[in-house]
């Protein structure tokens, strides 16, 4: 009796061991990660949504937060040109330059600076969406209340 789906069974294991990348797939190993390659609109939503938290968390006091954001965002631009070589008349070149002056208004811990920097970084924003030809993909500057309100957080509430 057992015989009778221990045989199917083990058939259907080695099939689909055998359709895991293997196949057609020149030189591939199995364990090999999958080559999910973000499209540039991805990473750009990413870079929007870090780049209002990042303003949010400077609103809170939460320069922590701030720094972390950031490096979100900065790395976001580093991901644009990573998967995409072939766009690499993406400069951002001048948007690095401002987030380096957003990183010393943080670790300076100061709102001003913070907020000059921000509003250049906005500007940045718009300026490569014009270049491209999509200056309908305007971005402005973040509002109060915050809709992040469940996620972020004053520095005290850490303590
Ligand atoms: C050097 C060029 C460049 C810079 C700088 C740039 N972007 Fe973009 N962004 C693009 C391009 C190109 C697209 C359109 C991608 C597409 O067509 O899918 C885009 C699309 C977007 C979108 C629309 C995404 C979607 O699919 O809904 C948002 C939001 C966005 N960018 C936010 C930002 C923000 C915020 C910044 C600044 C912190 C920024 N971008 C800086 C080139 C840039």
């Amino acid at each position: 009796m057992r015989a009778t789906w221990v045989i199917p069974v083990a058939a259907l294991v080695l099939l689909l061991d055998r359709s895991d990348g293997s196949a057609g797939q020149r030189g591939k190993s199995v364990d090999e990660p999958s080559k999910y390659v973000p499209s540039v609109g991805e990473i750009m939503t990413k870079i929007d949504l870090s780049r209002s938290k990042l303003w949010y968390s400077v609103k809170l006091g939460n320069w922590a937060l701030a720094d972390y954001q950031l490096e979100q965002v900065k790395t976001g631009f580093d991901d644009v040109s990573r998967h995409h070589p072939d766009k690499s008349n993406f400069d951002f070149a001048n948007a690095q330059k401002i987030a380096n002056s957003i990183e010393e208004a943080i670790v300076a811990r100061s709102d001003e600076q913070f907020q000059q920097s921000f509003s250049r970084m906005t500007a940045e924003c718009n300026d490569c969406h014009r270049a491209v030809g999509k200056p309908f993909l305007h971005v402005g500057a973040p509002k109060i209340p915050s809709p992040y309100s469940d996620k972020m957080l004053e520095p005290e509430a850490f303590r």
